[in-house]
Formats: structure tokens, C-alpha cells, sequence
């Protein structure tokens, strides 16, 4: 009897990885600080079991303030430097929050997490509409076309009309909202949501304060047209519109990071948060399988790879410590494995892998596509490096962010400029900061950075990791752009503006304000200036 091979669906793939890999869902929260993402993230695990009371993770946060001996400019500060990836499981699926540092720990981290990622979720404050933060963010979102769920918060108070909110993201963003639910009663006299798949009233409870999950009440459509009135009939009045005006969700171009599936609830009393965390699970992407340099992509269920996204270094300053977060794309991820680290070719060590919680470290010992797991002891390693395990791969290097803050790094000792030099090389090579230089001219190297915190932690690593005090010097130039030799040379001879080199060779060009560079763009249409991933320095 002939052998008939087997050609069917299964045919070579490994399903068990396939299937974990299917049920990861995995994700960023993007956010102008005060937006309410701490909360919220609080809440995510408050409903999925993860903590038991509500104020757990603040909680933890104080906690490891009191007992880390981590950096010391971190206790100084009273902030934490050290982004946070946090899995639990709901309904079945294994969710992976990776933490975007915000406020005053703002850094290009907080941008790299977004490369990590499968999709985001956009939490605005009802009352504030698009700021600031939200907006870099965005961008970045938007450059990785990743698909981004939105979460209109803080609705039990007063805040700003849903259809007006709808537009601004709109015309701000360029993000096409689509109601999944839709707010009763008008702000600060919240009555509760349509959800517009049902047309069931989700009621908010008046009463509630959101320390422990509760059971959300639905009303069918004829008795909330009883019991809420006028404020049902507007309700249904603004879904209508939403109808006519095709604002529903539309899952290619959610996607394709075109439209984004809108929920409207309050993070401080758990009203919408289990709609948002279904969502999650139910419309986000698991992991897709990720293009190597070369555009193809690597099967999920290949051998495994990951690549790094984010180092975190000397927190512990009595063993020089170097944390390397790997995203991993394909394969299953096995603790003591030694995949190659294809930048050298040589074998990478996996035995201290680990998990984290906040700051608290736990083994972990098999990781699939859609986890992240974080490398002890790896200071080989470098931002954007490749893992594998059988087939060789090599993913592109991770995109660099426009840098809004520029400041001139001075070595205080000239007999240190051996170790200066080394340090700089390092402190680029992890992403901690950027390094510009002059190609012709002041030999003292620029610093580029999105948030203020990298330089403080340049110099601090300078001085007590590398032996080389150093002068951290703020400029004036606030923009930069991309451009080439020939633009440079006429740019050399405007005031105002400054041409310096990353490592790579790219050219910027840095202006001192926005305005500047729009004159000068207007004035000079044939020059090249191209935004970089992140700006929206003309954005008002
Ligand atoms: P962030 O991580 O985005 O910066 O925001 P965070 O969650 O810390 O929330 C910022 C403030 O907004 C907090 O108040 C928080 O309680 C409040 N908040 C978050 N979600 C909601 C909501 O749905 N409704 C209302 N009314 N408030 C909300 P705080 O007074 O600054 O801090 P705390 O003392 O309450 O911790």
C-alpha cells in the first residue's frame, strides 16, 4: 500500500506553538499623563484575576521604593526608570501589558515598546481630548501600523460631548474612530452606554467605586427608553448618526491601523473596562509572523527568535547588571537554550531568563510568540539585536525617534578620554541615548533625546559605570530632520540651525523652533528634510 505524505493544513507546522502563539494578545497602553493609564492597567488586572483588590499595583510600586536597591538616581528621583511587563491570563488567553513610561521618565523606551507590540490601546481623559503625549505616540503607532483600540475615560465626570471627541481625533490624528459603545446622558449625568452590537443600555452604577469587579447590569432597548428618556432618545439620536456616517467597526482597517474600535467608560469605577479587555482579546491581532531584514517573514511556528527592544543596565550596582527584553517572534522560547545572537554568530546564553512583574523577577522557563522575556547578564547584547534557534534570521534594526531635546555632553577630565569615548560607544549602542557629532566642526558630542530623563541617566552611567564625569550642557534646538549632503551644505551657512551625524552617517539637521524649519522648507522646496519617526513638531 503506497504512503500517501501529509499535505493536509498541519503539514510541518508545530500546532502547540501555533496555538499559544493564537492566544496571546499583545499590547501597550498610550497615554498623556494623568489619562488615567495606571488605573486602568489596575483594573485590567483586577478583572482578570490577577490581583484581588483594586490598588494592588500602586501598592507594589511603593513597595519596591522602600526595598530596591536599584539605580541610585532612580531612589533619588522617587520615579521608576524600569519599564514593566506584565502577563496574566483572561478568558483563556495569556495578555501581555508592556508598560510606556510616561511623565517624567519619558524616553525613547517608551516610544521602543511600541515595536514590541501587536496593537495599543488610546486612553483619552473625557474632558481633555488629544494631548500632547498621546499624540508623539500616536505617531509612532501609526509609522508601525499597528492597530490601536480607543478608550474615552474619566466619563463619570463631566467632560466634553462624544461627537465633538470623535472629530478631533479625527482631524487631529487621523484616526478613524468607531463607536463600539456610545455614552447615555450627557456629560457629568451619566446614565450609562449603548452597546451598539446589542442595542442593550450597559448602566453605570451610581454607586460604585470600583475596589472590586461587579456585575454589569444590561437593559433591553425598551426599558431603557423608559427608565432613561430624553437621555436614551439622544442616545440613540447620536448611534443613528454614527450609522449614517458608516462609524463602525470595520476590521481591515482597524488592522491596518486605519480605524480604531472606540469604548467609552471610567477606569476609577471599572465602568467599561471588562468591554475594553474583551475587545482586547477579542479584535486585537495575535502575534503575525514578522518580516526578517529581507521583507520575508519568519513562519511563528519556525525556530525560535526574538529580537531586543529595550536594555535596562547596572540597576544593581553591586553586580554590574544588564537586563536585555527580547520580544519574541517565533518558535517557543526554552530557559538554558542557547540561540544564536546574530549580530557575532556566537551562542547566547539563556539560563537566567526571567519574567518580570513590576520590578520582581521571576524564572521563567518557556515563552511563546507574543511574550517577552528578559535576559539576565547580557551585556552583549545591543537595541534591535536577533535570537534564533535553527534557521538563521535577522530582523531590521529597530526605527530611531526624532529627538526633541539636544544637549552637548563635556568630559571634565581630559585624562579620562579613553573611558569618555567607551562609555559614549556604550550608552549608543544600548539606545540609552543618541550621539551626534560634527563631521567638520566642535569635536563635543550631542546628545539627542525625547525626554530629559536619558541625559540624567547618561551622566549618570558616565560617571559611575565608565569612570568619566561628564557636563551635560543644554542647547537651544528643539527640532531636527533628516537630510543629505547637498542640503547640508547650504543649511551650513543659515543661523540658527546646526548639521550633525548619528553613528550610521544619517545627517540632521537641527532647527532651534518649528517655525524656523517650516520657513525655511517653504522657502526652499527642493531641499531635503524629512520628518523622523515620532515628530510632530508642527502639530498644534
Ligand atoms: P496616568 O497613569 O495616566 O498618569 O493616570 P492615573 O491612572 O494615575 O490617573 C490620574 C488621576 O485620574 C488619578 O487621580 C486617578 O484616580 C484619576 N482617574 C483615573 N481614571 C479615572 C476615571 O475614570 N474617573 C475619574 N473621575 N478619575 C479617574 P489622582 O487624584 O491624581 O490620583 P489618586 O490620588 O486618585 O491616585
Amino acid at each position: 500500500m503506497a504512503v500517501v505524505a501529509d499535505t493536509g493544513p498541519s503539514a510541518g507546522t508545530d500546532a502547540a506553538v501555533l496555538a499559544e502563539a493564537g492566544r496571546r494578545r499583545t499590547f501597550a497602553i498610550i497615554s498623556h499623563p494623568d489619562a488615567g493609564k495606571t488605573t486602568l492597567t489596575e483594573k485590567f488586572l483586577l478583572f482578570a484575576g490577577a490581583v484581588t483588590e483594586a490598588g494592588a499595583v500602586k501598592a507594589r510600586a511603593g513597595q519596591r521604593r522602600v526595598r530596591s536597591d536599584w539605580m541610585a538616581l532612580e531612589q533619588q528621583r522617587g520615579i521608576s526608570i524600569t519599564s514593566t511587563v506584565l502577563q496574566f491570563t483572561y478568558r483563556d488567553h495569556v495578555v501581555n501589558l508592556l508598560d510606556t513610561p510616561g511623565h517624567r521618565d519619558f524616553s525613547e523606551d517608551t516610544y521602543r515598546v511600541l515595536t514590541a507590540v501587536d496593537a495599543a490601546v488610546m486612553v483619552l481623559d473625557a474632558a481633555k481630548g488629544i494631548e500632547a503625549q498621546t499624540r508623539k505616540l500616536f505617531e509612532v503607532c501609526r509609522a508601525q501600523r499597528l492597530p490601536v483600540l480607543t478608550f474615552l475615560n474619566k466619563y463619570d465626570r463631566p467632560g466634553r460631548d462624544p461627537l465633538e471627541l470623535m472629530d478631533e481625533i479625527e482631524s487631529q490624528i487621523g484616526l478613524r474612530p468607531t463607536p463600539v459603545t456610545w455614552p447615555v446622558g450627557e456629560p457629568g449625568d451619566f446614565r450609562g452606554v449603548v452597546d451598539r452590537r446589542t442595542g442593550e443600555l450597559v448602566r453605570f452604577p451610581r454607586t460604585a467605586h470600583g475596589a472590586t469587579v461587579s456585575a454589569e447590569e444590561r437593559v433591553a432597548p425598551d426599558r431603557a427608553a423608559v427608565e432613561e428618556g430624553t437621555a436614551w432618545a439622544q442616545a440613540l439620536e447620536g448611534c443613528a448618526l454614527l450609522d449614517e456616517v458608516g462609524a463602525t467597526y470595520d476590521e481591515p482597517s482597524f488592522l491596518a491601523g486605519e480605524s480604531s474600535p472606540l469604548f467609552v467608560g471610567s477606569a476609577l469605577t471599572n465602568f467599561g473596562v471588562g468591554h475594553l479587555l474583551d475587545a482586547v482579546v477579542d479584535l486585537a491581532p495575535s502575534a503575525a509572523p514578522r518580516p526578517d531584514s529581507s521583507g520575508a517573514p519568519r513562519p511563528l511556528d519556525g525556530g525560535f527568535s526574538g529580537f531586543v527592544f529595550k536594555i535596562q543596565a547596572n540597576m544593581n550596582p553591586a553586580h554590574r547588571d544588564h537586563v536585555a527584553f527580547v520580544r519574541i517572534c517565533s518558535g517557543r522560547f526554552e530557559r538554558g537554550s542557547s540561540p544564536v545572537h546574530a549580530a557575532t554568530g556566537r551562542p547566547f546564553a539563556t539560563k537566567y531568563a526571567s519574567a518580570m512583574f513590576g520590578a520582581e523577577r521571576a524564572t521563567i522557563d518557556v515563552a511563546y510568540p507574543g511574550d517577552v522575556v528578559g535576559l539576565v547578564n547580557a551585556s552583549e547584547l545591543r537595541i534591535g539585536d536577533t535570537l534564533y534557534l535553527d534557521d538563521a534570521v535577522q530582523y531590521p534594526p529597530l526605527v530611531t525617534f526624532a529627538p526633541e531635546l539636544f544637549a552637548r555632553m563635556r568630559n571634565r577630565d581630559s585624562s579620562r578620554a579613553k573611558q569618555f569615548r567607551r562609555g559614549l560607544e556604550r550608552l549608543e549602542q544600548e539606545g540609552t541615548v543618541q550621539v551626534l557629532s560634527d563631521p567638520d566642526g566642535d569635536p563635543t558630542p550631542v546628545l539627542g533625546a525625547v525626554g530629559a530623563m536619558q541625559f540624567e541617566v547618561a551622566a549618570h552611567r558616565m560617571t559611575h559605570e565608565f569612570g568619566a564625569a561628564v557636563d551635560i550642557e543644554p542647547t537651544s534646538y528643539t527640532t531636527a530632520r533628516k537630510t543629505n549632503a547637498e542640503t547640508a551644505r547650504m543649511l551650513r551657512s543659515v543661523p540658527g540651525t546646526r548639521i550633525l551625524a548619528r553613528a550610521d552617517g544619517t545627517l540632521l539637521a537641527l532647527f532651534e523652533s518649528p517655525f524656523r524649519l517650516a520657513r525655511l522648507a517653504g522657502d526652499n522646496p527642493s531641499w531635503v528634510l524629512d520628518p523622523l519617526v515620532g515628530d510632530v513638531a508642527d502639530a498644534g
